[in-house]
């Protein structure tokens, strides 16, 4: 049966919940403060880079079952059945999650609220924040409210293929009540569910997250560990994830991971762990794993060229990821300053990231005059434009040794050596000492 869905804030998770909830038939309407979004989003037109959800929107925006709207005129008409909350938790300078915006809305809803609803938390929120919200705001509200903790895993590029074919839903309860709710939201998406008290749904976001940023880290350290050695961290890869027990997926090495969710998440994972007196020694490791490897390019290029201040540097990639427009975390974030440093003159493209000024570098509109005259370029996302560049070409337009820095093991280096070019990777073959030799 359709359900009465509201769901506040219209970021990634929230646009993609909205989205998703309206296409399986419920009747959900979309809040944001920000008057300008709303518009757009009632326009038709997303507010973020997500393929495909363009089509549900309109689809649902058309059959009437998903609307949009600015909480300008009071709460109270807005609360759904089922009210989902998909603000931001950004994080704090201290590491830890900013909650503000989870707490004002929280807050807001348990004060206009004058019929009972359920409220699911899908912002990631640290472990406590379900009990202490409950005291703090929902138990003083006038009807009942009950509470779901309802972490999302959704993958930007992926989102609305992780929707509906999740590996699993995970349900963090109190009250049953609340749960065979949750069921009806779900009925459409065949998935196990994980249904479990708060504190252990709260835990499973943030497990998952370290978990996955671990085997990242881990698959770095032995790729770096491949280069001192001589061996290669393709083939070590493929011949752990073959066992079955392990996995193939997030066995890529590179120049580690960035994005809104791995970085914040294990950093707050690990200041939540403190708070609560334990050191998390293996997750601090996994971080400054991650801190270090993205210097790598900046490493070896610096070696290579010693007179960086004379040279140019080809940044190719800006998002922290191909099919994401996302910069958050990205690499390129702490390479281009390193670089600019040197006084390296540096070029970035990106097909479609997010303009952002990095002091010290220009972005370009085109892959060729990036590389014009560069000395060396280093790929930051693994965008197909890149795997499919035409080496011969690329070794014509670039200067000096042509240093390609391939810090997303993503481009063949047969094919890149052929055309005269220097490929530096991360655990491929053990070249870096070779090249450098
Ligand atoms: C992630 C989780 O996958 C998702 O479940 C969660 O809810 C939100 O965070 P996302 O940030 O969109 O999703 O990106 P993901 O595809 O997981 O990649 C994260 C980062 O890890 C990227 O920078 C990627 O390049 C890097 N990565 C991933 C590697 O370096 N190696 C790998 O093997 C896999």
């Amino acid at each position: 049966m359709p359900l009465s869905v509201t769901v506040v804030g219209t970021g990634y998770v929230g646009l993609v919940t909205g989205v998703c909830l309206a296409h399986s038939g419920h009747q959900v309407t979309c809040v944001d403060i920000d008057q300008a979004k709303v518009d757009m989003l009632i326009s038709g037109k997303s507010t973020i880079y997500e393929p495909g959800i363009e089509d549900l929107l309109i689809a649902g925006r058309d059959k009437g079952t998903l609307a949009f709207k600015t909480p300008e005129s009071g709460w109270r008409d807005l609360i759904g059945d089922v009210t989902v909350v998909a603000v931001g938790t950004p994080m704090a300078p201290n590491g830890a999650a900013d909650l503000s915006q989870v707490r004002t809305v929280v807050e807001a809803l348990a004060a206009a609220a004058d019929r009972p609803f359920t409220l699911v938390m899908k912002s990631t929120v640290p472990m406590g924040t379900g009990a202490s919200l409950r005291e703090r705001y929902l138990d003083q509200a006038d009807v009942r409210i009950g509470y779901i903790s309802n972490p999302e895993f959704l993958r930007e590029g992926k989102a609305l293929e992780d929707w509906f074919k999740t590996d699993r839903i995970v349900l963090g309860a109190s009250d049953e009540a609340d749960l065979v709710l949750m069921r009806e939201l779900y009925d459409d998406i065949e998935a196990p569910l994980v249904e479990t008290d708060v504190a252990s749904a709260e835990t499973i976001k943030y497990a998952s997250n370290a978990f996955l940023s671990t085997k990242i880290s881990f698959i770095n350290e032995i790729a770096n560990l491949c280069d001192c050695i001589g061996a290669d961290i393709d083939s070590v890869s493929r011949g752990i994830g073959l066992d079955k027990r392990i996995g193939s997926q997030f066995l890529n090495a590179g120049i580690g991971y960035g994005g809104s969710c791995f970085p914040k998440d294990t950093r707050a994972l690990d200041f939540i762990a403190t708070l609560n007196g334990y050191q998390f020694t293996l997750l601090k490791s996994v971080i400054e794993v991650n801190n270090r490897q993205r210097l790598l390019p900046v490493v070896h290029v610096m070696r290579a060229l010693p007179d960086l201040h004379e040279r140019s540097v080809a940044i190719l990639g800006l998002a922290f990821k191909p099919d994401t427009d996302d910069v958050r975390e990205s690499p390129a974030l702490d390479i281009v300053p390193l670089l600019a440093e040197q006084g390296a003159a540096i070029r970035i493209y990106d097909p479609i990231a997010a303009d952002i000024a990095i002091p010290g570098a220009a972005r370009v509109t085109d892959v060729w005059r990036a590389l014009e005259g560069a000395s060396a370029a280093v790929v930051v996302t693994d965008w197909v434009e890149f795997t499919e560049l035409d080496w011969a070409r690329v070794r014509s337009v670039m200067t000096g040794p042509g240093i390609i820095f391939d810090g997303r093991n993503c481009l063949d280096p047969e094919a890149v050596r052929s055309a005269g070019l220097t490929y530096m990777a991360v655990g491929r073959e053990g070249q870096h000492r070779d090249d450098l030799a």
